[in-house]
């Protein structure tokens, strides 16, 4: 697993005290707060009126935004395509699941987006819907401009219906290769309608591959002030309720790199030849894909690439015999997700061969059965 130096030398410095003991609020202690807006919207030079809620990771914003949005027997919006918890936390809360079709084609698909927002806010007066960007799991897809410009619309239109609240999961915001860049979009949020409320979930587990050290945040944006501390407050109890204060050493780990400038600076270096580096195994899985007729959803940026691969007798096959050449993908809907996070330079250098070869013996199979 990938540490970083300058996190864990960052760590070695937070007081034994600081480590051991509870945090000073529920909500995350005000440098925590600090640092979370400074990271995200302040460095990208943007003034974001927000609540800010610590939370264990990205997890636990999710849940608790699920669990104080929506009843019991409601339906969240999620992708088709997505990260495999998210039906964990779902069925956790007692909540449904409404699918939109991730891709049409190579493109996010804005209609089916629109299509189940409209469905769930007909039946059922409110809609969450996640969507998890960039550097999606488990496709490393990065959605483009203009696709947000019109997921925007389909929440200004359809909060004129009801409460719209959309939670975006940027769990790998630190990774996409646009850098401080892609903050900038998160101008985006500000003054929508009354009716809307944007909850971000950010993972600082994942920005300081800390992913034990349990430490998050859910980040409310919303023009109607009463409605947005409702909520403040709902999550608090949340959090008071369910996990008490998050990992206190971890956030003043967060707080410390984030509010100094310095330290900030040598993380976002040693961050950024991480981030070539996957860019460099990305490239090679890419290419190689398309040079052997592999199928895979439209990869940008981030730590998986995932096989298209529909009909799942092939894709449950396929998983199998990979796991009799010791190639360990994880089997998600619709296809077979590629950990390149983990692969060194020189496994990924024919790795696409090897795996359309496996995928070609599959098919032969599968067709001579159906044959028979
Ligand atoms: C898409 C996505 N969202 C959220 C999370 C949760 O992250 P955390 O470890 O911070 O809870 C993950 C972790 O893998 C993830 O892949």
């Amino acid at each position: 697993m990938l540490t970083f130096d300058t996190v864990y030398r960052a760590f070695d410095r937070v007081d034994d005290i600081q480590k051991a003991k509870y945090a000073s609020s529920i909500m995350g202690p005000p440098e925590f707060q600090a640092a979370v807006k400074s990271w995200l919207f302040e460095s990208a030079g943007l003034d974001v009126d927000c609540d800010i809620i610590a939370t264990p990771g990205g997890t636990g914003a999710l849940s608790s935004t699920i669990k104080n949005t929506l009843k019991h027997g409601e339906a969240v919006v999620y992708p088709d395509i997505g990260w495999g918890p998210y039906i964990t936390i779902a069925k956790e809360a007692g909540v449904m699941i409404e699918p939109y079709t991730l891709f049409d084609d190579n493109r996010f698909n804005v209609d089916s987006f629109r299509e189940t927002c409209e469905k769930v806010m007909r039946d059922q007066g409110r809609v969450l819907a996640v969507i998890n960007d960039p550097c999606q799991n488990p496709t490393g897809y990065t959605m483009k401009l203009d696709e947000w410009e019109k997921v925007i619309e389909v929440v200004n239109e359809l909060s004129e219906k009801g409460p719209f609240i959309l939670l975006q999961d940027i769990a790998y915001v630190d990774f996409t290769t646009q850098g401080e860049a892609y903050k900038r979009s998160f101008s985006r949020y500000v003054g929508l309608p009354d009716n809307v409320l944007i909850i971000i979930a950010f993972s600082g587990s994942k920005t300081l591959t800390a992913y034990g050290m349990r430490v998050g945040a859910q980040v409310l944006i919303s023009s109607n002030d009463e409605q947005r501390t409702k909520m403040k407050h709902a999550c608090g109890n949340t959090a008071r309720g369910v996990w008490s204060t998050v990992n206190n050493g971890a956030m003043r780990l967060f707080a410390d790199i984030a509010l100094d400038e310095k330290l900030k600076e040598a993380y976002m270096l040693e961050k950024q030849g991480f981030v070539h580096l996957l860019k460099e195994r990305a490239d090679i899985f890419v290419r190689e894909a398309e040079e052997v007729n592999l199928p895979i959803y439209p990869y940008e940026e981030g730590f998986f690439i995932t096989l298209k691969i529909d009909d799942q007798i092939v894709k449950n096959e396929l998983h199998l015999k990979l796991k009799t050449l010791n190639i360990f993908f994880v089997n998600v809907y619709g296809g077979l997700r590629v950990a390149i996070c983990s692969i060194p330079i020189n496994k990924v250098k024919g790795l696409a061969k090897r795996v359309k070869d496996a995928y070609d013996d599959v098919m032969q199979t599968h067709d001579e059965n159906d044959e028979t």
